[in-house]
């Protein structure tokens, strides 16, 4: 059976530019021209992809799309948007509402069918993907899985990753801690919008020993439902270097007050984050697809290894930060560095800043979006692992 695609438009130039060539490609289609005609059709006609004009003349591509993803048998209708060049806002509000992917006017039709095609294919996968692992209790005396990220060198989005695979595991009903270990200038509140009233400050002014469950928990800033936030120090007079001891024990009482605890490490080796690699279950080397960043993932995994980090606790997970064509492929990276690839987290540039500036990270604030697919993908891997390794 061919899949049905609506596309929705008032102008009519755009809706003939589409038509046939989708219906090429064995599409069936059909068309709408405004968003009351839209919802209608989406309703009547159950459409398996919808690419859908911001700007229309009676309600907008916006509100069309957030009345889809609010209706329960509709929340995962793949939807286009398509919007004028000047509409940046109104892509991220789109973003925001739930679409999956977004094109510029003027239309290509044949990028579009590829958008198309990938998009249903994602939507196929994601519908027969497993049901998540099963959560390990949590109650207090549980010992959490400590995953320490990270970044083949510095800005690769080390951060970010564990901002999104953190909210991710807490999505899917795991109790999570997501802790900064840097002296210096913590950037995790931003990406949940937190105000960064107890961070790690107070705790890295106490001696080792004095650093226990209690102690921490009074630390945590609420981020999500189940996710907890230990936040780097915010404030130039803040900055205080971290014992390997004081490390240590924040560890050892994060794992006691979560299922999981991700732990954002600075891209430059200290004694602090020896002792945290050394205490973590699994290491995320973070790095993105260049030569130059290749070198710099080698000399960690030189490093790592002589810090006596188990080979198989080491995993790989490749970031695009922007959409460069000449990239070295995820699969022959893992190759090439002999450690297992969790997955290759796409570029999303427009939707890192709409997360940083809203304070919600993306796979919070799209969904269905590609970005969103690999870092839960990726976040899923590591609970099983997690759950392995105990
Ligand atoms: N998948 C992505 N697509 C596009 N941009 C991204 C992606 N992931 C992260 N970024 C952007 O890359 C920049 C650096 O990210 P981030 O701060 O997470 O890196 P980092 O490794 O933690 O940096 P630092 O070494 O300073 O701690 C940010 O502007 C972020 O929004
Ligand atoms: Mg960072």
């Amino acid at each position: 059976m061919s899949e049905k695609i609506l596309i929705v438009d008032d102008q009519a130039v755009v809706l003939r530019l589409l038509f046939h060539p989708l219906e090429r490609e064995g599409f069936s289609v059909i068309t709408a021209m405004s968003g009351t005609e839209a919802l209608e059709k989406i309703q009547s006609e159950k459409p398996d992809l919808v690419i859908l004009d911001i700007m229309l003349p009676d309600i907008s591509g916006i509100l069309v799309c957030n009345r889809v993803r609010q209706s329960l048998q509709m929340v995962d209708l793949p939807i286009i948007l398509l919007s004028g060049r000047t509409e940046l806002e109104a892509k991220i509000e789109g973003l925001e509402a739930g679409a999956d992917d977004y094109v510029t006017k003027p239309v290509d039709p044949k990028e579009m069918i590829v958008r198309v095609k990938t998009l249903l294919a994602r939507t196929q996968r994601l519908r027969q993907a497993a049901p998540p692992p099963a959560t390990p209790s949590s109650g207090r005396s549980q010992q959490g899985i400590p995953i320490a990220v990270i970044g083949a060198k510095g800005g690769v989005g080390v951060t970010t990753l564990v901002a999104n695979l953190s909210a991710a595991m807490a999505v899917r009903g795991h109790r999570v801690a997501a802790a900064e270990m840097r002296p210096f200038f913590g950037a995790l509140a931003r990406q949940f919008g937190v105000k960064p009233d107890a961070t790690i400050k107070a705790l890295l002014e106490m001696a080792p020993k004095s650093i226990n469950e209690t102690q921490v928990g009074a630390r945590l800033a609420p981020a999500l439902n189940g996710l907890q936030l230990l936040l780097g120090p915010q404030q130039l007079l803040d900055y205080r270097e971290i014992q390997a001891e004081q490390a240590e024990a924040i560890i050892d009482a994060l794992v006691r007050l979560a299922a999981f605890v991700l732990i954002d490490l600075p891209h430059m080796p200290s004694v602090a984050s020896r002792a945290a690699l050394r205490s973590a279950q699994i290491v995320v080397l973070t790095m993105e697809p260049d030569a130059g960043c290749l070198d710099s993932a080698r000399a960690w995994l030189e490093l790592l290894r002589a810090w006596g980090i188990a080979e198989s606790a080491i995993k790989l997970v490749v970031v695009n930060r922007i959409q460069a064509v000449d990239v070295l492929n995820g699969v022959e990276l893992e190759r090439i560095l002999g450690v297992e690839l969790l997955g290759t987290v796409t570029a999303a540039p427009d939707l890192a800043v709409a997360a940083l500036n809203r304070g919600k990270p993306m796979v919070m604030i799209a969904q269905t979006a590609l970005v969103t697919t690999a870092l839960m993908e990726i976040a899923d891997k590591l609970v099983t692992l997690g759950i392995k390794a105990r």
